[in-house]
C-alpha cells in the first residue's frame, strides 16, 4: 500500500495515519514530524525550518523534496509508504511523479476550517513517536502521559491561533490545488494513476479511521 494523505492542518492526517499504518505495516513518512525531529536535534535543517513553522510558513520544496527522497530509500518503504502532509505543493507533487514514486492512493480528510481551531488548541503529542491526542476528543489515559511510554505530552509551538489561521490561509492557497491536481490524475486513466477517495473528517475517530478503511478496499 503506497498512499498520501491529504487534508488541512488539524484535519487528523497524523491521527488516521497512526491506524493505517498499523494496519498496512508501512512506515508513516510525515514531514511535519521529520522536521519538528530536526528542530530537536538541532541541526542546521531545524534552525532554519523553525522559524518558518512557528510563522506557519512551508519550508522550502528543494529540501522537503530531498528529505524525502532520502527517506525513501530506506528499506521499511519496500512494502509501502504512507505520506501525511506531504506533497503540500504543486512542484512537491511533480517531483515524485518525476522520481517515478508509486501512489496507489489519494485519501482526502475533508474537515471545515471552523472545526480546526478548536481541534487544534487543545492537541498534545508525544514527540518521539508523533502519537496525537485531544484533551477532549481523544485524550490520553492518564492526563498529560503517553498511553504507550507513560512520557510527557506537550503542546506543539505552532498550535497557537494565529499561527493555525496562518496555516490553514497556506493550506488554502498552496496546498489545496493538489485536490484537483490529483483528482484529474485519478480519472485520466493513465498507466500508474492514483485512486482519488475523500471521507468526512468530522465524528468519532474510530468512524472515521473506519471510513479510511473501507475507502482504502476498493
Ligand atoms: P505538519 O506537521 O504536517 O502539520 P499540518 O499539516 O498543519 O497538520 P497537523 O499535524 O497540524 O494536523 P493533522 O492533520 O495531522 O491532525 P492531527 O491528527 O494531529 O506540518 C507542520 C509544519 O511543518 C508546516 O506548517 C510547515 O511549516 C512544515 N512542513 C511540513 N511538511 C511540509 C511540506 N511537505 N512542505 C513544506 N513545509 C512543510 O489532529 C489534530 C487534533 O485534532 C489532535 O488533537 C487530534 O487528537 C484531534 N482530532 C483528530 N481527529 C479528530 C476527530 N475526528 N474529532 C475531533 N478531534 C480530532
Ligand atoms: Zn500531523
Amino acid at each position: 500500500m503506497r498512499l498520501i494523505l491529504l487534508g488541512a492542518p488539524g484535519a487528523g492526517k497524523g491521527t488516521q495515519a497512526g491506524f493505517i499504518k498499523d494496519k498496512f505495516n508501512i512506515p508513516q513518512i510525515s514531514t511535519g514530524d521529520m522536521l519538528r525531529a530536526a528542530v530537536k536535534e538541532g541541526t542546521q535543517l531545524g534552525l532554519a525550518a523553525k522559524k518558518i513553522m512557528d510563522e506557519g510558513g512551508l519550508v522550502s520544496d528543494d529540501i522537503i523534496i530531498g528529505l524525502v527522497k532520502d527517506r525513501l530509500k530506506q528499506p521499511d518503504c519496500a512494502n509501502g509508504y504512507l505520506f501525511d502532509g506531504f506533497p503540500r505543493t504543486i512542484p512537491q507533487a511533480d517531483a515524485m511523479k518525476e522520481a517515478g514514486v508509486a501512489i496507489d492512493y489519494v485519501l482526502e480528510i475533508d474537515v471545515p476550517d471552523s472545526a480546526i481551531i478548536e481541534r487544534m488548541s487543545g492537541r498534545r503529542v508525544h514527540p518521539a513517536s508523533g502519537r496525537t491526542y485531544h484533551v477532549k476528543f481523544n485524550p490520553p489515559k492518564t492526563e498529560g502521559k503517553d498511553d504507550v511510554t507513560g512520557e510527557e505530552l506537550i503542546q506543539r509551538d505552532d498550535d497557537k491561533e494565529e499561527t493555525v489561521r496562518k496555516r490553514l490561509s497556506v493550506y488554502h492557497d498552496q496546498t489545496e490545488v493538489l485536490v484537483d491536481y490529483y483528482n484529474k490524475w485519478a480519472a485520466s486513466g493513465q498507466p500508474g494513476a492514483p485512486k482519488y477517495r475523500k471521507i468526512a473528517g468530522v465524528g468519532p475517530v474510530e468512524q472515521i479511521r473506519d471510513s479510511a478503511f473501507a475507502a482504502l478496499q476498493d
